[in-house]
């Protein structure tokens, strides 16, 4: 198969597998990232993140499998490797640099003459917020802003796809603000492919297009980041019928597999939820609609239903063993 020729794919990933020994990292992993799209990469500790993004920028080679970005098939690493731009999981920067020197120097191995280089450096701190800073040396700079730096060193070769490795890891609530706005800008203002890689939820709903949730190395849920947080199943809710029809209600429901019903302090409302356990096949399921198809079908008015908050979270905890991590 030919890979990457599509337009507007960023980035395409057919059953990506890495193995290390026994261990398997990623498995299986298939997804297409358009351009523009600010992609979520969620998951726990080990969930296989890190590892996505070194095959994807062609650091580590796949054990099977093959990707494309920005048109280029994972068979030519050198043009993956010019084409993306990466804020590793824990970059290091030499302190004595100013951040000027600092974007400078990788101007200039990505081809740039020193006067360009300069430009350069320049227009990229001003992007990211630092061009105050630009003649301070590295070692003043607080953690965030070494992590803006990291971007723009990441941007530095004008890349089709930035991957940003938990970019906010370990930020005060403000520098994860600055970094969160940074990348939002990043997709809009220059058009660029933004992978993100986060294990934390509020971070994917505030800024991400879509969203990739991994747990061991599997993608357990994907989408947009609308369609998952409309995908989600309501697991309870609450349903106000007539006082006097609350008995037909109830039988109505009984008939139903994996639903639990219970009564509530207010004679007319009941309770229901779901039994099952969530089988990852989202709307497939039992749903809180077949219980309220069930209950107008016996002829019994619904006053009011309330399902419990279905979002994103909800999915990703259901989804996820190890989510709340
Ligand atoms: N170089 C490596 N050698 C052996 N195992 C590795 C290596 N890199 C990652 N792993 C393992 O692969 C799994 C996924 O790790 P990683 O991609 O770092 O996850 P995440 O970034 O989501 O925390 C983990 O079980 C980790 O221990
Ligand atoms: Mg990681």
């Amino acid at each position: 198969m030919t890979m990457g020729s599509k337009a507007g794919v960023a980035v395409e990933a057919v059953r990506l597998t890495k193995r290390f020994g026994p261990r398997t990292a990623v498995e299986g992993l298939s997804f297409t990232a358009r351009r523009g799209d600010v992609v979520g990469l969620l998951g726990a500790n080990g969930a296989g993140k890190t590892t996505t993004i070194r095959l994807l920028t062609a650091v580590l080679a796949p054990t099977s499998g093959q990707f494309a970005v920005d048109g280029y098939p994972s068979t030519h690493p050198m043009e993956i490797r010019r084409r993306v731009g990466v804020l590793p999981e824990s970059a290091g920067y030499p302190g004595h640099q100013t951040g000027r020197d600092y974007l400078c120097y990788h101007a200039r191995l990505f081809g740039l003459a020193r006067p360009d280089a300069v430009r350069a450096a320049t227009r990229l701190l001003t992007e990211v917020g630092l061009a105050d800073r630009a003649l301070s040396r590295i070692r003043t700079y607080s953690r965030g802003m070494r992590q803006r730096l990291g971007i723009a060193r990441a941007l530095v070769n004008d890349p089709a796809v930035v991957f940003l490795d938990e970019p906010t890891l370990g930020l005060d609530p403000a520098g994860q603000r600055q970094v969160l706005a940074l990348v939002r800008d990043i997709a809009l203002r220059r058009g660029t492919t933004v992978i993100l890689s986060t294990h934390t939820l509020p971070e994917v709903e505030e800024v991400c297009t879509s969203v990739l949730i991994l747990d061991r190395g599997r993608l357990v849920l994907s989408g947009t980041v609308g369609d998952l947080t409309d995908a989600v199943v309501p697991r309870s809710g609450l349903l106000r019928v007539p006082v006097d029809l609350v008995g037909r209600a109830r039988d109505a429901l009984a008939g139903i597999a994996g639903l639990g019903v219970a009564a509530d302090e207010q004679r007319d409302v009941l309770r229901i939820s779901l039994t099952g356990e969530p089988d990852g096949r989202w709307g497939r399921e039992t749903s809180l609609n077949d219980a309220l198809h069930a209950v107008l079908g016996a002829g019994v008015p619904v006053l009011s239903f309330a399902v419990d908050g279905s979002r994103l979270s909800d999915a990703f905890l259901a989804m996820t063993r190890e989510g709340g991590r």
